[in-house]
């Protein structure tokens, strides 16, 4: 499935299994960048972002590709920049933004094999529903509708320095992790006759937990767009085209 891929700001990628080999991105990931910005910068550079990324992630999704793993450690950039801004350099063309990371990407509609702090919480249940054994049964996939969420949740992380996918129920903190491999060993045992049960009391968890984030917004537009990607009815979700066309008025 992945022959072929070589597209602008997709990350080079030989494909020879076993091994997944990449093109060398010198400056390292956004992660690496982050600290070091100002509030202003780092919107200007989540709005250069929604571009670059947002194309490459158009290429995966006209496809039928769901890159499944979209966070700040897979958007590399091609060198680090030096006493220049970064924003600068990647607007003039000295330094490229590319998504990496092809190594979690799966046809629209296949289970998910990875998730992360900034996947959707359905893209969760797709991960935990892996452990079925039972092969009549339809498992929850991934969409395009999940990498915008996971975009989204990066930019969002970008802009505000927070996790999107912090939740707290009455006080509480919930640990994701932990959440999902309940559901990892929920769905091992589940059966024929109490499926549904079960798929219907995670599906309820899982927009329960998504709507006990704590979100904070400065209700820009830049905002308003991220919001939107991160909704938890993934079908009020923007699609990537429609993300693309509101970018350019931002
Ligand atoms: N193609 C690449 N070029 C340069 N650095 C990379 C590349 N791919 C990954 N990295 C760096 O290696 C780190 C680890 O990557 P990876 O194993 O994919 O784990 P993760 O993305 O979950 O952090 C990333 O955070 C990134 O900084
Ligand atoms: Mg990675």
């Amino acid at each position: 499935m992945l022959d072929n891929l070589r597209w602008d700001n997709l990350v080079d990628l030989i494909n020879d299994p076993p091994y997944l080999v990449m093109e060398l991105m010198r400056g390292g990931s956004l992660n690496n960048y982050m600290p070091s910005l100002s509030s202003k910068e780092r919107k200007d550079l989540a709005k250069i972002l929604i571009f670059y990324v947002g194309n490459a992630l158009k290429s995966l999704h006209d496809r039928g590709i769901v890159h499944s793993d979209i966070k700040p450690s897979n958007i590399l950039l091609s060198s680090s920049p030096s006493s220049d801004s970064l924003v600068t350099k990647i607007i003039n063309g000295q330094i490229k933004v590319k998504l990496g990371d092809l190594g979690s990407a799966v046809k629209k509609g296949e289970s998910a094999l990875t998730y992360s702090l900034y996947s959707s919480f359905d893209q969760m249940v797709s991960v935990a529903m892996t452990s079925m054994k039972n092969p009549n049964v339809t498992k929850l996939g991934v969409f395009p509708e999940d990498d915008v969420y996971a975009f989204g949740s990066t930019l969002y992380f970008l802009v505000n320095q927070k996790v999107l996918n912090n939740v707290n129920i009455y006080g509480n903190n919930v640990d994701i992790d932990k959440w999902v491999a309940k559901n990892y060993d929920r769905f091992r045992q589940v059966n024929s006759s109490n499926f549904f049960t079960v798929y219907n009391d995670v599906m309820n968890e899982a927009l329960e937990l998504c709507e006990h984030r704590e979100v904070t917004t400065d209700r820009s537009q830049l905002d308003e767009l991220i919001l939107m990607m991160v909704n938890c009815d993934k079908r009020k979700r923007p699609s990537i085209d429609e993300i693309l066309r509101r970018a350019s008025s931002l």
